[in-house]
């Protein structure tokens, strides 16, 4: 099997003339990126899923990294993480299927346990959420008596339980300052990404202890990445999420969430530009963007890319795989996001680097 779990059921559906009527409309949207003989593999999921969706009252949430395939022929709402957490909190379907990792789709469940959830593959994980436990965030309040807990949506159930307040990359800043004056205290445990948290640090006078996880994927990057690149195409303009180390951010023109960085290219058409991210995120802002040239060193993120076509439709047919989770801990973990989505937060977060990406502690498992 391959690596990324991207096989098709060994009985390919069949690209039929029903399938041509219910995809021909889609194809443009993603003719850029998809040969047409891969189109003849795709389409037929493709109608399958969106026949099955309206059958069942479903929606698919697509994270901004999903292929081009998934993202622009069978998602109902895509964007970034926060957004995929309001759209589920307000889709009166029954079924939400997650196209992302499972974090989401226990967000998902969290704000709507009434629902169905699924996740197309349980594998789909995330290192930033397999680097926390809900134990290690009490050892933590232990060690830190007062100090408001924000953190990342990039985490489990069990540490959202233990948690004082989310954040996006999209709203991270704000919910810091906003957690430092709400529980009255010049510290805040933000968890649990070590770049992210210096990256906030950087915006702010709040103090910041966090915690050693970080994403395998914006971790890779380096300074020296960005400036090869700059060498390479002279003028390029450079987005990185914010999940990068700070030294990657310092030689970037503009660093923000998924949806922060579609949106700068939206609005500011450069000629050349490059999203130092995953993969997927250059395609699909490019199909939204034909006259902005995307130079393309990327990361792929290995979990994001166990979500296939024939996932969805298998997890749509036999109901699979449902997301669980004890009732206690979603009644705990509901109010962090809940209190998050409540904010009247009315900018993305920025990272401009106003002062030294400098935490007060990094702290790791004994
Ligand atoms: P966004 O909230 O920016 O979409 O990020 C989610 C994520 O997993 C980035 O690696
Ligand atoms: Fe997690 Fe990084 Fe993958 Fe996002 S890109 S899901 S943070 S491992």
């Amino acid at each position: 099997m391959p690596a990324f779990g991207n096989e098709f059921d060994n009985d390919q559906l069949p690209f039929t003339d029903a399938v041509r009527a219910k995809t021909d409309h889609l194809y443009p949207k993603v003719a850029k990126f998809i040969p047409e003989i891969e189109w003849r593999v795709h389409a037929p999921y493709i109608a399958a899923i969106n026949d099955l969706k309206r059958e069942k009252n479903a929606v698919i949430l697509a994270h901004n990294y999903m292929t081009p395939e998934i993202y622009n022929c069978v998602g109902d709402f895509a964007g970034d993480s926060l957004q995929l957490a309001k759209e589920a909190a307000r889709t009166d379907a029954d079924i939400i299927v997650q196209a992302g990792v499972h974090f989401m789709a226990e967000t998902s469940k969290i704000l709507c346990p009434e629902k169905t959830v699924l996740i197309p593959d349980l594998k789909a994980g995330c290192s930033l959420a397999a680097s926390i436990t809900g134990d290690d965030v009490r050892l933590l309040k232990q060690k830190y008596p007062g100090a408001p807990v924000v953190t990342y949506v990039n985490s489990t159930a069990d540490v959202k339980a233990e948690t004082d307040i989310c954040c996006t990359s999209s709203n991270a800043v704000e919910i810091v300052e906003h957690a430092a004056k709400e529980w009255n205290s010049d510290t805040v445990l933000f968890l649990p990404d070590q770049y992210l948290a210096r990256n906030v640090a950087a915006m702010t006078d709040v103090k910041i202890v966090t915690w050693a996880g970080a994403c395998e994927v914006h971790e890779r990057f380096t300074a020296e990445d960005i400036r090869e690149l700059r060498e390479g195409t002279p003028g390029v303009i450079v987005l990185a999420h914010p999940e990068c180390p700070p030294d990657v951010l310092a030689e970037a023109d503009f660093a923000g969430s998924t949806s922060g960085m579609s949106n700068y290219v939206r609005d500011n058409q450069p000629k050349n530009v490059v999203l130092i991210t995953e993969c997927s995120m250059s395609d699909n802002v490019a199909s939204e963007n034909p006259n902005v040239n995307f130079v393309r060193p990327c990361n792929l993120c290995p979990h994001m890319k166990r979500i296939s076509l024939p996932k969805i439709l298998r997890s749509l047919q036999a109901m699979e795989h449902k997301v669980e989770i004890d009732p206690a801990v979603m009644a705990k973990a509901r109010q962090a996001i809940e209190r998050m989505i409540a904010l009247p937060l009315t900018r993305q977060s920025m990272y401009t680097h106003e002062r030294a990406p400098e935490v007060a502690a990094v702290e790791a498992r004994a």
